[in-house]
């Protein structure tokens, strides 16, 4: 078996540098893909990676609108390994929906946290992600927003900001399986550790928590913490990294619900095939595309 790891391995990363192919992977992807790609980051840091690459080839381990905006940002070739891999929240917001939204509210700016289709991006004014939502906000000149199409960061944002914020009522079946009382379990198991949530968990779970960060955020926290114990409410492909890079701190799962079947269908056999006959290529329409473009640039420009 870890025989066999070591030669799709070596495969893996032989086609890579044969093709001049960047593999860019999500935090939540499993072990083995996060042990061959390139780079393994957060929503925003990953959009970085893909924007600024001088690579033929984008490989993107995630999910689908992750890789859309790869596409948009570097105009590159982006190839995912499992093209079914959609995140349902994104796929909660439809641009008519959005439109009538609006409709509601003319004065709002569109806010689209980056977990939303190329469409509604399109039809935005900016985009965030769980790493600047906040900053994003605040730093636009609206004093309305509408905030689409995730109501925990949203509600997160809209509990933190001075500004109106109508939230768009879409929702992370995964972050919004973890329930108050699990974090009040977890917490009577393990009093000493901090409880760190994503947030996209529902308001009452970020009420019990001591930070609420996106996975980028608890990765850093965790490291210069001084607490040796933590409980992670998000996605559980984070624990793998923070073990990693914390192999003298503890990490407990803040419930065995939190496991997202999207994250998890990229495996490195796909990945392989994947590279090898140059499959599932991401494909954006060039309107769409340049219109979405404008709106990750002004996120870019005021993270
Ligand atoms: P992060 O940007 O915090 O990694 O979030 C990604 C995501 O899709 C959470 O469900």
């Amino acid at each position: 078996m870890a025989e066999n790891q070591e030669l799709w391995k070596e495969a893996i990363l032989s086609l890579k540098e044969k093709k001049r192919a960047l593999i860019l992977a999500h935090n939540y992807q499993i072990p083995e893909v996060q042990d061959v790609a390139d780079f393994v980051g957060d929503s925003l840091e990953l959009s970085l990676q893909a924007q600024k690459t001088d690579r033929d080839l984008i490989v993107f381990c995630g999910v689908y609108f992750m890789a859309e905006v790869a596409r948009i940002l570097s105009g590159k070739r982006v190839l995912m390994p499992v093209r079914g891999a959609g995140c349902p929240l994104a796929n909660m917001a439809s641009k008519e929906k959005v439109l009538k939204m609006k409709e509601q509210f003319p004065r709002s700016a569109i806010v689209t946290y980056i977990n939303s289709s190329a469409e509604v991006k399109a039809i935005s004014d900016v985009i965030c992600t769980s790493a600047n939502a906040l900053r994003i906000v605040e730093l636009i000149p609206q004093e309305e927003v509408i905030f689409v199409p995730d109501q925990g960061l949203g509600g997160w944002v809209k509990e933190n900001s001075r500004k109106t914020v109508h939230l768009f009522p879409g929702f992370c079946p995964t972050h919004f399986r973890l329930m108050a009382e699990d974090i009040l379990k977890a917490r009577a198991l393990h009093p000493e550790a901090k409880v760190l949530v994503h947030p996209e968990c529902r308001p009452e779970v970020r009420k019990l928590a001591d930070q609420v960060l996106g996975t980028g955020g608890m990765l850093k926290f965790a490291k210069k913490d001084p607490s040796g114990s933590f409980i992670i409410g998000t996605e559980e492909g984070l624990i793998y990294r923070l073990k990693k890079e914390n192999p003298e701190k503890e990490f407990f799962l803040a419930s065995p619900l939190l496991l997202c079947p999207n994250m998890k269908k990229t495996d490195a056999v796909a990945l392989l095939n994947c590279l090898k006959d140059e499959t599932g290529e991401v494909e954006v329409p060039m309107e769409v595309a340049s219109r979405a473009r404008k709106s990750l640039l002004r996120m870019l420009e005021l993270s």
